[in-house]
């Protein structure tokens, strides 16, 4: 089932509560949390995720962007966010983070930067709620979806279906109304888009267009 998650990088952090009600149509929010040491920027860890967590009803998909997954990403979990992604270059013992996140009833997702492999990591698959491809590199909005990354998604999709189709595939990066059908003919059925969500004057009507050019969804 096709699920649109704006990622609030590109909306106004000084007024997040009121940014938040302007994608009510949201499947979830996407929230990127930076430490400027796995990716080159800085942006929001617990203590405004929390306060993000008070502010909506919508489900909260946590990407983590920061080292030492296994010692963070549990609190996303306990503090109540619906997904916690780590990223598999981050993650020492990824296995059993999958099963923690679980445990603390979040869904549990990987993430892989552009440039590793998704084959070596796949054996985990049956432990994840979600895999994340990254379709630019991470850690800023507003860059541009790498087209090489189509190849990448459509594996990830087959070993998806070889499972029997329970793992989402998301994608982000650089996903707007030019390149969401590439996307999703890949195989990607979870979008998360920042720019061309929060650059629009209407964030929800942005949100229904996107959704719009999904057949079927
Ligand atoms: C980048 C982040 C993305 C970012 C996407 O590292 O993970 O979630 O917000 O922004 P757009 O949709 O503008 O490429
Ligand atoms: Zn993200």
């Amino acid at each position: 089932m096709t699920s649109i998650h704006p990622s609030i990088l590109s909306a106004d952090f000084a007024n997040l509560a009121a940014e938040l009600q302007r994608i009510s149509s949201a499947d979830a929010v996407h929230v990127d949390v930076m430490d400027n040491h796995f990716v080159p920027n800085l942006t929001l860890g617990l203590p405004v995720v929390k306060a993000i967590r008070e502010a909506t009803d919508l489900p909260l998909d946590i990407h983590l962007m920061i080292d030492d997954a296994d010692r963070w990403a549990p609190e996303y979990s306990e503090a109540g966010c619906e997904s916690v992604t780590f990223h598999i270059e981050a993650a020492a013992r990824p296995r059993e983070l999958a099963r923690i996140l679980r445990s603390h009833g979040s869904k549990a997702a990987m993430a892989v930067k552009p440039g590793t492999e998704l084959e070596p990591h796949l054996e985990i698959l049956s432990e994840l709620d979600m895999l994340l491809i990254m379709t630019v590199e991470p850690g800023f909005g507003g860059q541009s979806f790498m087209e090489a990354m189509l190849p990448k998604i459509t594996a990830a999709r087959q070993a998806a279906e070889d499972l029997g189709g329970t793992v989402a595939i998301q994608v982000d990066g650089g996903i707007n109304r030019d390149t969401i059908l590439r996307a999703a003919e890949a195989g990607a059925d979870t979008f998360v888009a920042g720019s061309a969500v929060y650059s629009a004057a209407d964030p929800d009507a942005a949100i229904a267009q996107l959704r719009k050019l999904i057949p079927g969804s």
